[in-house]
């Protein structure tokens, strides 16, 4: 494995022939690169790590390394605990582009071309780099409740015995022997679903993988991605979660309130207009907040209205009825010693002693089994284990449903069963003839018949009809209208084109009589309703992937990553394609296949929805194309901590016409489209006015000081008759949920850790910017909150890593014993990621959310029989396949000219906009990525400046 990664690194191993070595030596000079570069083919790669304590952590060995990419600006930042590769040359704006190529020397052969252009150089560099952290968290953080000890002691696959790794179907993934679904071996148990429940998406999500039928079904469990023994931190359950945080934890300690009163608020210029997020009647009604220059409201809503397709811990929006919890408002740290707080001080911090919720729900409490392997004993799963109660697959549940109840929430069209049901309650703009969701009625009284009213709770009514309708506001009123709209496109242009391909094979076939060609006209309304629902939920993963991430990924590398996550790696021509089909080819060849094996799907599991196995034939091999890495998949809970994005959301909406769409007409308070209020706010402003305000509008940054006020002030009832502190409940959930604090969580997925409050400081910037100032007082805040301690350098810490010189961590951090060191351990994860001062360039999240993210996006496509041999007309036809190919049914359609470089097709956000809001046409013209704010000039090169495109000079936003 380590040759074969040597002779593939960076693919300059001919480099060397080229450059010459002047001796010259100055700061960054060529000389200096070139000898970089020379030194970096000496040494060769870094091998996949075969120990955890060994992994990448995201820093270069070398400083020639980070010198041949990024010059003397990523050595510079070697020594930080943040990712190299964002100092990688080309991988920001402009600024970091260099002007120069090394290569001075000889005619250069095309191969080499790109390598000795320093900006591809640096590209290749970051993609690089995160494709080693990809491998290795395939190799060290995938863990399942169920399914651990197979993972670490291996299986019989057809009688041989394999690794865990590979191992593919798992007992624990199987329905009751005689569901109906599936076809049951009496000898071995193992089950293959049949019939209808193969063909499409199945409500519950069970069939997804026909060999684990339960898998990704709702109400399996949900994952982890850290060491068991790391988890419930407070819980002290090794030696070495006790020597990191002695008893300083509880679920209350800190005092979640306090935290979020003093690290979470957003700073308000003048308060009483900002109301705690509720606003005034008058005209200077308004919240300030931290805004992302190249990131718009819609994609806060997207990011909650993908959350609510892929999962949630909630049974019907609700947790435990029987257990409440109080929310803290209890105790501050004051001069390092816990202090009560008194009713007076609760006034002055805002906090409220009276706050309550109820408990989390648990599957499994207390201490688990464990088994041994080697002469080491495991956990077999983590203390505590929690349900996903929705389908974990990307099947837009949040629309279609999930289980019994929330289907029939879902509303189809009482007079067409291919349609969802839209109502025309508004007549202002085009786009309205394509209609509006209905409402709820009144909720069905528990116990009483279910007819004339709706399964939902009480607090819903009234509410437009969705199967998932919690934390309803504007924005998934929005996101949901556009959708049922985008579903009956589908269902009228399919329509349409059967009309005039009549006799023509549909592709479409029925297991039941496989050989056979259904004609167009012969697809029935029923098959038609999930043809659309494959359509619709195709493309939400599609955009996701190619339009929103790379906005909120705003730079070239991830531009690059995540279009080849996408189309795959063996079929787009990018530079990332190039950099791992070497790596891939040489992988294949190693002497280990199985452990080759895993890592090629890693890399070519970026053949993502188009990819492997799509030239197998129905129902065989239907079922060859998705890769678990060893283990089911489902969301880990980790993964939801770090979608805690509440902080994206503003206060207020600014609300405009499209007739006027430079003016701000009114700020709107979220709170004022909470639940049914929302269905009179989009009645009264019409989805395309709707559109602009939140195309327009930029969302929250995800920093400290930057949550909304009214989040904080939640009214909950009828549930409670309380208001909620969200922020403060989502640290307490985490803490119930027993994810690790925020620098073991880094260690454990292969970042670097940090030593002090002090880390949360960026150094590099000026001592007297703003940015520094801030970052300065957070510090000092986090320092006051979470407090220090007298250090105890025999007590070990932690198992995931070693410090710099390969000793085992301890509670001093690199300090002497004895210091006086900083709780950095005790920081919860939330506030933790929000605090990075450190992002790669046009990163909205922080790198640790990111590091979390580079696993679960793929495995989600990848673990997916419908993106990947499924894929495929037998299930979409032909019709839908081009659909999500061309987004849309008319083909590809190009953009003009070359934004950031690059030719590209119109996205499919922007598609599906443009089709079911054809009024948006001239505000769209200049719009590339529909999650970038609308009136904003692309600029060169991932600007992220804040300016105006022509003709929206006048709209005030732009004026601070
Ligand atoms: C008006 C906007 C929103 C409201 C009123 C809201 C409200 C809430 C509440 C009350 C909870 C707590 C549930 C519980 O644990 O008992 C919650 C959880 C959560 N929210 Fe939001 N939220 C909003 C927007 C968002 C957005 C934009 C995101 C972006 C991803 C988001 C992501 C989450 C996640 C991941 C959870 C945890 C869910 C789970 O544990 O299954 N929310 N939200």
């Amino acid at each position: 494995m380590r040759s074969a990664l040597r002779l593939s690194f960076l693919g300059i191993s001919a480099l060397g022939a080229l450059l010459s070595i002047p001796n010259a030596r100055a700061q960054d000079s060529d000389s200096d690169i070139r000898r970089a570069c020379l030194e970096v083919l000496k040494h060769g790669p870094r091998k996949i790590a075969d120990d955890r304590t060994l992994r990448f952590e995201g820093k270069v060995t070398l400083d020639a390394v980070a010198r041949c990419r990024g010059g003397a600006n990523a050595v510079a930042r070697r020594n930080t605990p943040w990712l190299d590769w964002s100092n990688y040359w080309a991988t920001g704006d402009a600024s970091s582009r260099s002007g120069k190529s090394d290569t001075t020397v000889l005619p250069i052969p095309p191969l080499l071309k790109h390598l000795l252009d320093r900006n591809t150089r640096g590209i290749d560099g970051a993609l690089m780099d995160i494709e080693y952290q990809r491998m290795e968290l395939i190799k060290f953080n995938l863990f399942d409740n169920r399914t651990y000890e197979t993972y670490i002691k291996g299986g019989k696959v057809n009688g041989r015995q394999e690794d865990g790794p590979v191992i593919k179907v798992w007992k624990e993934m199987r329905l009751a022997a005689n569901d109906p679904n599936v076809a049951t071996d009496p000898r071995t148990g193992d089950q293959t679903c049949k019939g209808q429940a193969t063909r499409f998406r199945t409500l519950t999500g069970i069939c997804n993988d026909t060999k684990n039928p339960a898998m990704g079904a709702t109400g399996q469990l949900f994952g982890r991605q850290v060491q068991f023994e790391t988890t419930y931190p407070d819980l002290g359950l090794d030696v070495l979660t006790k020597n990191r945080h002695g008893d300083r934890l509880s679920l209350l300690k800190p005092d979640p309130q306090v935290i979020s009163r003093k690290l979470l608020t957003r700073d308000q210029s003048n308060a009483p207009t900002c109301n705690k997020g509720k606003g005034t009647a008058g005209a200077d009604s308004n919240c300030d907040y931290k805004k992302a220059p190249f990131f718009n409201v819609i994609a806060a809503y997207w990011i909650q209205f993908m959350t609510h397709d892929w999962f949630t811990h909630m049974a019907d929006a609700r947790n435990d009825l029987t257990r409440s919890i109080s929310m803290g408002c209890a105790s501050e740290r004051v001069n390092n010693a816990e202090q009560p707080i008194t009713p007076a001080r609760a006034d002055q911090l805002g906090c409220r002693p009276t706050d309550k919720m109820e408990a989390a729900l648990f599957a499994d409490k207390g201490a688990p089994p464990t088994f041994k392997s080697g002469n080491k004993t495991y956990m077999a799963r983590s203390p505590g284990t929690t349900r996903n109660l929705n389908t974990a697959w990307w099947d837009a549940s949040q629309i279609y449903g999930y289980d019994d109840t929330s289907r029939r929430r879902m509303r189809g069209d009482p007079t067409d069963p291919a349609k969802l049901q839209l109502v025309n309650q508004r007549t202002g703009t085009v786009g309205d003839e394509q209609g509006y969701l209905p409402e709820f009625g009144a909720a069905c009284a528990p116990g009483a018949p279910a007819t004339g009213c709706d399964p939902i709770r009480p607090e819903w009514a009234g509410q437009e009809a969705t199967a998932m309708p919690d934390n309803w506001s504007i924005g998934l009123s929005f996101l949901h209208t556009v959708f049922a709209r985008e579903h009956n496109a589908i269902v009228n242009a399919f329509r349409k084109f059967a009309r005039d391909n009549a006799d023509e094979d549909s592709g479409l076939r029925n297991p039941e009589r496989p050989t056979e060609p259904i004609p167009y006209s012969k697809v029935s309304n029923d098959e038609l309703f999930e043809i659309a629902r494959l359509v619709v939920s195709a493309e939400m993963a599609k955009i996701h992937t190619i339009e929103w991430t790379t906005q909120l990924l705003y730079d070239e590398p991830l531009y690059i990553g995540m279009n080849a996550n996408w189309s795959g790696v063996f079929k787009d021509d990018s530079i990332a394609s190039k950099v791992t089909q070497r790596i891939v080819r040489r992988l294949a060849d190693s002497a280990n296949p199985k452990l080759a094996n895993q890592f090629y799907s890693a890399l070519a599991a970026g053949p993502g929805i188009f990819g492997a196995g799509s030239d197998l034939g129905y129902p065989a091999g239907i079922n060859e194309g998705p890769n678990h890495f060893g283990t089911p998949f489902n969301f880990p809970e980790e993964f939801i901590s770090v979608y805690r994005l509440h902080a994206l959301v503003p206060d207020m909406i600014e609300y405009r016409e499209l007739s006027d769409a430079n003016k701000i007409a009114k700020r709107v308070p979220v709170i004022d489209t909470f639940r049914a209020k929302s269905t009179t706010q989009m009645r009264q402003g019409g989805l395309s006015n709707w559109a602009i305000s939140m195309g327009r509008q930029r969302l929250g940054l995800l920093e400290l000081n930057n949550h909304p006020q009214f989040l904080q002030n939640l009214d909950i009832r009828p549930r409670f008759d309380v208001t909620l502190d969200v922020p403060a409940l989502d640290i307490i959930r985490d803490r119930e949920r027993g994810v690790p604090r925020f620098n073991e969580f880094r260690r454990q997925i292969g970042l670097r850790q940090l030593t002090s409050f002090d880390d949360f400081i960026d150094k590099t910037l000026p001592a007297d910017s703003s940015g520094r100032k801030e970052q300065e007082r957070n510090a000092a805040t986090l320092r006051e909150v979470y407090g220090q301690h007298t250090c105890d350098a025999g007590k070990v810490i932690t198992a995931a890593q070693l410090d710099k010189d390969g000793k085992p961590i301890n509670d001093c951090l690199g300090k002497p014993n004895g210091s006086v060191v900083d709780n950095i351990e005790d920081v919860d994860i939330v506030v933790g990621w929000l605090g990075e001062p450190v992002r790669p360039h046009g990163y909205a999240i922080s790198e640790t959310q990111f590091q979390i993210f580079i696993l679960n996006a793929s495995r989600r496509l990848f673990s997916d029989r419908f993106f990947t041999s499924s894929f495929r007309p037998e299930f979409y036809t032909q019709f839908g396949v081009d659909w999500v190919m061309n987004n849309g049914p008319d083909g590809t359609v190009m953009e003009d000219g070359e934004p950031n470089g690059h030719k590209q097709e119109v996205l499919p956000m922007k598609r599906v906009l443009l089709r079911v809001m054809p009024e948006l046409k001239d505000e769209l013209k200049t719009v590339v990525n529909a999650f970038d704010p609308w009136a904003r000039d692309l600029g060169e090169y991932y600007s992220l400046a804040w300016k105006p495109r022509k003709g929206a000079e006048s709209d005030p936003a732009f004026g601070k």
